[in-house]
């Protein structure tokens, strides 16, 4: 089942939302990591450039998985007991998660071109820098990503918590159907 149903993800888009999730854990551990490097460490270019080139690639991604969600149906909620107010909070948080990384990666965009140059994506896509810049765009678009990092993973820790309180305490099919493609006649 490539496409998601009325009741359950497909293969796209649970492959694409635990891609994107190691994925961003991982760059934001690197992104700890490489900060504390000086211009002397042997790996301090190097690891700037593969954040900066897996970012990339992530934005690319997210472009294609909002895409994605929007010619597909978005599964209704697994938990049939949820309240109104738990399906909105719910919605509301996917909204969030997609909001952040969008704005995320954007700022890491305007940090690496705040100097006017191209971000060379793998030696092989050069990504041009905006045509104008903004007083303080480096140190302002940094102190932005920042936070945002943060924010954006602490909120999908708490929502990868509440998907283990609908598995392990309400015992539905929420987390189960992000994991595996459940044909909607059993779901
Ligand atoms: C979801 C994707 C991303 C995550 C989770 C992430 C996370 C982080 C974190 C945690 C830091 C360290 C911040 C600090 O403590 O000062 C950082 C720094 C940085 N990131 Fe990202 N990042 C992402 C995407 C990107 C992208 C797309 C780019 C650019 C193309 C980028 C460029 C940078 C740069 C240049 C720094 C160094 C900033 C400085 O020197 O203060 N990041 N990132
Ligand atoms: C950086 C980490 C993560 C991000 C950015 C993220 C983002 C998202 C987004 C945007 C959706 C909505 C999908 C849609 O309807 O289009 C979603 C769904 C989901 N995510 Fe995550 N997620 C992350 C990590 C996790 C983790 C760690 C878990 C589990 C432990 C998890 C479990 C789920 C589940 C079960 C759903 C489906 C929820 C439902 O059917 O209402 N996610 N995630």
């Amino acid at each position: 089942m490539i496409k998601n149903t009325e009741s359950s993800y497909g293969i796209i888009a649970i492959a694409i939302h635990w891609l994107m999730a190691i994925t961003i854990f991982s760059l934001f551990g690197l992104g700890l990591y490489m900060v504390e490097l000086t211009y002397y460490d042997a790996w301090y270019k190097g690891s700037l450039d593969l954040h900066k080139n897996i970012g990339m690639v992530l934005l690319v991604a997210l472009l294609l998985r909002v895409v994605w969600r929007l010619v597909n149906v978005t599964p209704k909620s697994a938990d049939d007991e949820a309240s109104n107010a738990e399906n909105k909070t719910a919605h509301y948080a996917h909204l969030a998660l997609y909001g952040l990384m969008g704005v995320l990666m954007l700022s890491g965009y305007l940090i690496s071109t705040a100097d006017g140059r191209a971000i060379e994506v793998f030696g092989q896509l050069s990504i041009p820098a905006l045509p104008f810049n903004f007083a303080n765009q480096e140190d302002i678009a940094g102190n932005m990503h920042e936070i945002l990092a943060w924010t954006l993973v602490l909120l999908s820790l708490g929502h990868g918590l509440a998907a283990l309180k609908h598995h392990f305490i309400n015992k539905n099919n929420t987390l189960l159907r992000m994991i595996k493609v459940i044909p909607s006649k059993i779901n």
